[in-house]
This record gives C-alpha cells, structure tokens and sequence, in this order.
C-alpha cells in the first residue's frame, strides 16, 4: 500500500510545463477557468534547454496580446525576410514585401521563461520536478492526474479536462491505447550539428544554406550569441570535432563568390539534433487532449514546432472555454480534427524545406542540379517565394 495522496480538483488538469502547458494554463486564467501544471522537469533544466528561435507573428500576438510579456518586442528581434543561398549566391526571401508579414528572433527559452513568470505573477498553480506521472480514468468524466511533488508527498488531481502537453516522451501520448491511436511517422537519414558560440551576429537575418556538402543554418540568438546547424550523419559525435573543424565545415558550405565570411567565436556548445516527423491521430482520448510535442513533431528546417504547439493551444483553450459557458462539447470534438489541419500543413511545410534544402549522402549529380532547379524555381517565382514566405511567417488560423 502507498502512502495515501492528497486529492486536489480542478478544472483542467495539464500534465507539461513547456510553453505550451504554461500558456494553456495562462489563457484559462484569463477566462477564469482554474488548471493545475505538473511538470516533471525543474524550472532550472526547461529554462537551459536550446529549442528553436523564431516566433511567427501569431504566436508573438498570444505572447502579447494575450498579457504574457512584451519582451519578445523589446528583447528580441524582428525579421522581414530570410537568406536562401544556393550555388555560393544568397537570395533573398522578404516576407514584408511578399506576404505584408514578419517573424520574431526570440529563443523558446525566453517564451518558457516569460510565460512561467506570468504564472507566478498571477498566482498559477504550476508543480515543478514532480515523478512518477500517471494519467488514469480519462474515459470518465473525473480524469485524473497521479504524481508524487518534488518533496516527495503524494497527489491526485480530479480535472474535467486532461490536457497532455508532455512532449515527444511524456506519458499522455502513451496512456492511449494502440488500437485507439494510429501513429504516422517517417525518419530522415540525417541531422542537425548544432552550435551555439559567443560571436557577433554573420549576417542580418537567418541564412538557410544549400551545398554540395549539404546545409547549413546561420541562426542567432542575440547580438553576442550566435546559433549555427550543420547537416551530419545521425551517428556522427560531436566530441568528436574540434572548434576549427567545425568552422571550417560551416564556411565550406556557405562559401561563394561575395567572400561571405562567419564571425567565429569560442564555441561553447554542441548537440547532436535527430530529425523526426511524428503525428498521433487522432489528439484525443475520452477527456485526454494532447497539445504540441505530445501529439506531433516536426523536423528544425522551419523552426515549427513551438509554433505549432501554440496554434494547438489556442484552438484547444477556446474549445475548453466553450465547454466551461455552454458545456456543449461540439469544439472539443472538434479540436483534433481541427489542430490536425495545421499540423499536416506544417508537416508538409517542414518536409519540404526539409527536403529542399538538405544534400542526401548518395545525391549523384541528376539529384543535385534538379534540386537546385527547385531552390532557384522557389526564389525566380514571386509565388514560389510568397509560398515559402506564407508557410514560415505562419498561417491565419
Ligand atoms: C534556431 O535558431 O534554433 C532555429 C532557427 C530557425 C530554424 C530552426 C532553428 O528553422
């Protein structure tokens, strides 16, 4: 027998603290509906965690409109286009002028960290470094979340929704049973060599980069830390490069005729980044709702995933509102249904980007020269780049 658990209830019960648990959590605090956070994580190990650094206009309006912060518009950066560059010459992708929109420089970092402090600030009740989380009964109209606290007591939380915002490993996703979920999924036959070094920025926005030796992202973070990615072998161990053969990999593949140069700097972090496209369907089970990671992942190439993860928030926190006013649940039958219409526009947008821009190992010439026939069709169409630039700034919802 266990120690006996204390039993809280609530209203909605999220099982993730990522930002997409905190901003579910956020917005029903603004429409008054009470939600409880588990996470398992300590706010320590989220906040030091490097994910993606580009916010779509969307998602920087839920950040403030929706009262979170407006450090992303003092903090961060606003970018009006991309470099696409290609055969050694950059192009250049200008959102504002194609599509009248533009995209956030802004870590996901800062977005956890913004949203956790406007959950302390009105008073959320959010759980940090929580173990052994189970979800239980979500056939029931009593879902429950079980976990024991950071000081080891032990809880139980009664919700009318149970929201799985849990990412890629959570146990939300797993508690559905197989025959109920069908999981889509392909894997990529390479990776992402990541970076992160104290250097001023190399360019004035993101350069997405194409060459035989395969691609190259010149991202940043702000003006004294730089985030670069380098496609490697999904076996390849980053102890096993020294600085200046990394440096030496990321300039060879944006070499060109203009002597576009890197700033190069002490590099002070490597990762190994695998790529997956993952989809549960459908994003539901009896009272269980996955949100974000939990219910899909998409490859780096567009930096959609948080994006992503916040369009499923918002299309779940106005089904959950509609649920709490009326109790009708027509919207929250309809929210895997509708979440998934994006999620599979995105998986596409980040498969094609993807594909488009990474050099597979066995690529002979035939493969080479069509794709950069598809790269200069993309940048030579004003409708080729207005699709690109469409696609990474973000769809209305
Ligand atoms: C990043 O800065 O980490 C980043 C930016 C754009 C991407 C992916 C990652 O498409």
């Amino acid at each position: 027998m266990g120690a006996a658990r204390t039993v809280l209830k609530t209203k909605v019960g999220i099982v993730g603290g990522g930002p997409a648990g905190l901003m579910l959590s956020h917005l029903l605090a603004g429409a008054g509906i009470e939600s409880i956070v588990v996470e398992k994580r300590d706010y320590e190990t989220i906040r030091t965690t490097h994910r993606a650094g580009i916010l779509e206009h969307g998602s920087v309006k839920m950040l403030t409109d929706g009262g979170v912060s407006n450090r992303v518009l003092t903090d961060g950066h606003r970018h009006e286009g991309i470099d696409l560059r290609f055969g050694g010459i950059s192009h250049r992708i200008d959102f504002q002028d194609l599509v009248g929109e533009s995209v956030w420089l802004y870590p996901q970092n800062e977005v956890f960290v913004d949203l956790a402090a406007a959950r302390a600030r009105d008073g959320g009740d959010v759980r940090w470094a929580v173990s052994g989380t189970e979800v239980l009964d979500l056939t029931t109209d009593t879902p429950k979340i079980r976990f024991t606290d950071a000081e080891g007591a032990g809880f139980e939380i009664h919700c009318d929704i149970l929201v799985g915002a849990d990412g890629s490993q959570g146990v939300c996703r797993r508690a559905i049973p197989a025959e109920q979920r069908r999981e889509n999924f392909i894997e990529y036959p390479f990776a992402w060599f990541g970076i992160l070094t104290e250097a001023p920025p190399s360019a004035p926005e993101l350069v997405y980069a194409n060459s035989d030796r395969g691609f190259a992202l010149i991202s940043q973070r702000n003006d004294t830390i730089q985030r670069m990615y380098f496609q490697a072998d999904p076996t390849e161990n980053p102890d096993d490069w020294t600085e200046e053969q990394i440096w030496e990999e990321l300039q060879l593949r944006v070499d060109g005729p203009d002597g576009f140069e890197l700033k190069r700097g002490p590099i002070f972090e490597k990762t190994l980044l695998k790529f997956r496209s993952y989809v549960c369907e459908p994003l539901r089970y009896g009272g269980l709702f996955l949100a974000g990671d939990a219910g899909h992942t998409v490859p780096p190439t567009g930096a959609k995933g948080l994006n992503l993860a916040l369009a499923d928030v918002q299309v779940l926190f106005e089904a959950i509102e509609s649920f709490h006013a009326t109790s009708e649940k027509d919207l929250l039958d309809g929210y895997s249904d509708q979440a998934l219409a994006r999620v599979w526009r995105a998986q596409n947008f980040s498969y094609w980007m993807t594909s488009m821009l990474h050099t597979r190992a066995d690529a002979g010439p035939f493969e080479r020269k069509r794709a950069l026939g598809e790269l200069t069709g993309v940048v030579a169409s004003r409708h080729g780049s207005a699709y690109l630039a469409e696609g990474y700034t973000g769809w209305p919802s």
